[in-house]
């Protein structure tokens, strides 16, 4: 009998109660009306950590950071025993009933064998099933296997600025054997899959201006170059007729897979296809040739218009020439590829291409992260594999991510493994209305997260003997 995984199945029905507590507390972490929350969420994180027996839980305000990083510590396991960083996010992304929502997106409602509520899948079913897992494994006789730090980050959807900082400045807080970053999906509910690749990102926003003020368009219409008629102009020579991004030097570094990997991937792409089918659900797929839908998701850069601004879209007319335009653009970053550098190289691009009849401006709004490419025949990788199909009871199949984590590459830096474990489902909904998890999912979490933790324990000791 394994106790810590029979304690979490006793316990079930108070760690459902514990996350539902949690995805309760909005933590938007992108709107400021929201800093209350996110605190109080920090608090209650701190206080849970020190209740299930961690040695220190602290609430961290870094200097330049909008909301606070949680960190527990746990050394139990002496100094001979490896020490294992848990990675999730408490943050979410905003959600309002005008979006879309069938019910209060901050109150989670059970329907049809699935929990919904903003956060659920994105990513406190991560944070949940860890901490959980945690408390089974403190709480049973032989303890914990391997020493842990437990990182919580309130600013994952937002630019992760402070934690960047505090990685940077105190490598030896974080420091550690392995990492693991609990975020994302798996391919299906009978699929677990083990991501070994995510892409990084780099935002930005172009800014197009004309006239000195808006103008009536019947007196100056056709004497200027309307600013929003401009921008898009700009924006439709970022790719070409066939879909690929049309930025000069755009795919210089980006290192092409090869066919044994693009064969392995293939099994996953009829996962893909069913997930675009069912979700995207678009009249018809678009994409860059040569490549299916998985490898567009995994292994290949974008640039993609986010929003664009400007002139007047309100109910009714106003014949209006608009003084300014301005498009939200963020690229996708493979492997090699540098965001500055990729930054910089839409800049002049550009600038190269805005007429002289507009001023244009191209702004960089965050750092940017680059992206990450994992080791996939590592001790860690390994336990991983067995704690997924521990938990689904079927082997994972090997999948890169679409989505970016920007700790992900600093975490590998200053952590010797890294794994990715995400524990949701892709119509999970995650950013959009609806979002859910279904209502076994923290179980199978909590399940996982402490078979990875007792092979990583016993990876390492059977090292040692
Ligand atoms: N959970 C996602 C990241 C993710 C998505 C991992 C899909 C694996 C598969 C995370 O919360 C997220 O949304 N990240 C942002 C980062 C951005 C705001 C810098 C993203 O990818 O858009
Ligand atoms: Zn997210």
């Amino acid at each position: 009998m394994n106790d810590a995984r029979s304690y979490a199945r006793e316990h079930a029905p108070r760690f459902r109660q514990q996350y539902e507590t949690l995805l309760r507390i909005p933590t938007v972490s992108t709107l400021p009306q929201y800093s209350g929350d996110v605190e109080r969420a920090a608090q209650w994180l701190a206080r849970d950590m020190r209740a299930i027996g961690m040695d220190s839980a602290e609430v961290l305000h870094l200097p330049g950071g909008r909301h606070p990083l949680v960190l527990g510590e746990w050394h139990g396991a002496g100094e001979s025993a490896p020490t294992v960083l848990l990675y999730a996010h408490y943050d979410v992304q905003p959600a309002a009933m005008e979006d879309g929502w069938d019910s209060d997106p901050f109150e989670p409602v059970e329907r049809d064998g699935r929990l919904y509520c903003r956060g659920s899948v994105d990513s406190k079913l991560h944070v949940m099933s860890q901490l959980k897992a945690l408390e089974s494994l403190l709480a049973s006789p032989g303890g914990g296997p391997v020493n842990i730090k437990l990182l919580l980050e309130g600013e994952e959807e937002s630019g992760s600025e402070s934690i960047s900082a505090f990685m940077a400045q105190q490598p030896q807080r974080v420091r550690s054997d392995v990492a693991v970053i609990s975020d994302g999906v798996v391919l299906a509910p009978q699929q677990p899959s083990l991501v070994y690749a995510l892409r990084g990102i780099v935002t930005m926003e172009l800014h197009v201006e004309g006239p000195a003020q808006d103008l009536h368009s019947g007196h100056f219409g056709g004497t200027l170059h309307n600013p929003l008629q401009a921008l898009a102009e700009i924006v439709a020579q970022l790719h070409d007729a066939d879909g690929r991004v049309s930025v000069p030097g755009f795919y210089d570094d980006v290192v092409e897979a090869d066919a044994a990997e693009r064969a392995q991937l293939a099994h996953s792409n009829a996962w893909s296809e069913r997930d675009w089918e069912a979700v995207a659900a678009a009249p018809l797929h678009y994409g860059e040739p040569g490549f299916n839908t998985q490898e567009r998701i995994g292994l290949r850069p974008t640039l993609e218009i986010n929003g664009l601004n400007g002139g007047y879209s309100g109910p009714g007319f106003k014949t209006v020439l608009p003084q300014r335009a301005m498009a939200k653009i963020s690229c996708r970053l493979v492997p090699q590829q540098d965001p500055q550098r990729i930054f910089d190289l839409l800049q002049q691009h550009v600038a190269a291409i805005t007429p002289p009849t507009v001023r244009g401006e191209l702004r960089q709004l965050e750092m940017g992260s680059p992206a990450a490419l994992l080791g996939r025949d590592t001790r860690a990788m390994r336990a991983a594999a067995a704690a997924y199909e521990h938990a689904w009871g079927v082997a994972p199949l090997f999948e890169r991510a679409g989505g970016s984590i920007p700790v992900t590459y600093a975490l590998q830096e200053v952590c010797e493994e890294l794994v990715i474990m995400g524990f949701g489902y892709r119509d999970g909904r995650a950013h959009g209305p609806n979002e859910n998890v279904h209502v076994d999912s923290l179980e199978r979490g909590v399940n996982a997260a402490i078979h990875f933790l007792q092979g990583i324990g016993a990876t390492y000791n059977s090292l040692q003997v």
